[in-house]
């Protein structure tokens, strides 16, 4: 049974999920009217599509020990970016939040010993690695990039295939 610190900080978890996924669509759907950003669309897309992977698993967690896991409200995203650097900024620095939330929710579920919570998180924790971690790549790849247009030509065409090893 979830102690309801623990179930109000998985819904808590449960509403960045969805709120992540919902700015990715964004993303996505920005991307899709840029000329040449087809395969940039498609990897936004797809990650949306994960974010909402992450909360669907959290809600089955939380009602399967117990819990109520609540459909929350959302906030409408960040629709358009100055540049394809900026949305990937903002990307970086959503999934850092991310790993920041569940690495609060990892601590309350050890102090709280609730080793069901701290096992189930431990997903959670391999899969912040690797978004960090494909979220900085993008943001390397389009530093060095800068303007150049055939450089960007590459990276739309290369980052459909990015992330697929995981
Ligand atoms: Fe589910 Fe990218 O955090």
């Amino acid at each position: 049974m979830l102690s309801k610190t623990i179930q109000e900080a998985l819904n808590n978890q449960v509403l960045m999920e969805a709120q992540s996924s919902q700015a990715y669509l964004a993303m996505a759907s920005w991307a899709d009217i840029q000329p040449g950003l087809k395969g940039v669309s498609q990897f936004f897309f797809k990650h949306s599509d994960e974010e909402r992977m992450h909360m669907l698993k959290l809600i089955n967690f939380i009602n399967e020990r117990g819990g109520f896991a609540m459909i929350p409200a959302l906030e409408q995203p960040i629709l358009t970016f100055p540049s394809l650097k900026k949305a990937f900024e903002e990307l970086l620095g959503h999934e850092i939040k991310v790993s920041e939330s569940i690495n609060a929710i990892v601590d309350l579920s050890l102090q709280e010993k609730d080793y069901a919570t701290l096992n189930f998180l431990q997903w959670y924790v391999n899969e912040q690695i690797e978004e960090e971690r494909l979220a900085r790549e993008c943001n390397d790849k389009l530093e060095l990039i800068g303007d150049d247009k055939s450089g960007l030509y590459l990276f739309d065409r290369d980052i459909i295939t990015m992330g697929n090893d995981k």
